[in-house]
């Protein structure tokens, strides 16, 4: 196990730029949802604009991964691969963003409605969204791995639901996933300490049935094991001497057919 890479002043910049097309790529990919709109039509979306802005989709080619973003509708856990699959009215969904901008890397990714979504599948997501931004508010120098991960875990069970183990948050800077790994369960006071200029994601699935997953025949497609839905939400973020700069943090898109929620939750129109 190799060390956690500290970023200097330069290299955080060139973290921060990468993170922020990554998370604009996001907000104007999710401009394009609406029922009838197929996961292939985002994946060639977020191709074509991260070309166009200078800079590489990690994903692709990524282990062999084929496509250039992440599309995980429904029970999908994480790992969708963008194809003929069609979003419907009352689905949520998943899109995972990473661009390599200059050699460094962005990660972010949110779940969205899609229309009239079930209260459950609106409590689940609300309940993701939520424990992403508590585990953020852990992090400080001095914190540890285990801090995020106790604090994500005991709030997800309290509402009934279960936090994947298979898939982890992850360092990241000139590669995709370094040191640390990012548990979103664990004991507080465990795992690495937290250091100032450390750069990683927290991305938790949360599972509204068990945490069991399968993965599908193509060897991405991570799903629930029960088939009930999963959720997801990422950021990646950087420890600063205060606390932590969420580097992927972006403006909210309120055009089109993309509206927030008095709880935060993105909603594609049915219309
Ligand atoms: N973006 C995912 C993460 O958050 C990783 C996707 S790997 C891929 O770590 F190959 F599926 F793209
Ligand atoms: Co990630
Ligand atoms: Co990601």
């Amino acid at each position: 196990m190799t060390q956690i890479i500290i970023k200097n002043k330069s290299e955080i910049e060139g973290m921060r730029k990468a993170c922020q097309l990554a998370a604009r790529t996001l907000g104007e990919a999710a401009k394009l949802l609406r029922p009838g709109l197929s996961t292939q039509q985002i994946d060639d979306f977020v191709h074509q604009y991260t070309l166009a802005a200078g800079a590489r989709p990690a994903p692709l080619n990524y282990h062999g991964f084929p496509k250039s973003v992440c599309t995980s509708v429904n029970e999908v856990i994480c790992h969708g691969i963008p194809g003929p699959r069609v979003l419907q009215n009352g689905d949520i969904i998943n899109i995972d963003v990473t661009s390599v901008l200059h050699g460094w890397h962005g990660d972010v990714s949110a779940t969205f409605l899609v229309g009239e979504v079930s209260d459950a599948a609106r409590a689940l997501v609300k309940t993701t969204r939520e424990s992403l931004m508590l585990g953020i508010r852990q992090v400080k120098p001095s914190a540890r791995i285990g801090d995020i991960a106790a604090a994500i875990q005991e709030f997800v069970e309290a509402r009934g639901y279960s936090v994947v183990r298979d898939f982890v948050g992850h360092g990241l800077g000139r590669q995709f996933h370094e040191p640390p790994q990012v548990p979103h369960y664990g004991r507080r006071g465990s795992g690495a300490r937290l250091k100032t200029g450390m750069t990683f994601t927290i991305e938790p699935m949360v599972n509204e049935g068990v945490w069991q997953l399968e993965i599908l025949k193509d060897g991405w497609t991570a799903v629930t094991a029960d088939g009930k839905l999963s959720a997801q939400f990422e950021h990646t973020i950087l420890v600063t001497p205060t606390g932590c700069e969420v580097l992927t943090a972006f403006e909210e898109p309120l055009v089109n057919s993309v509206s927030i929620d008095d709880e935060g939750l993105r909603i594609v129109d049915a219309t």
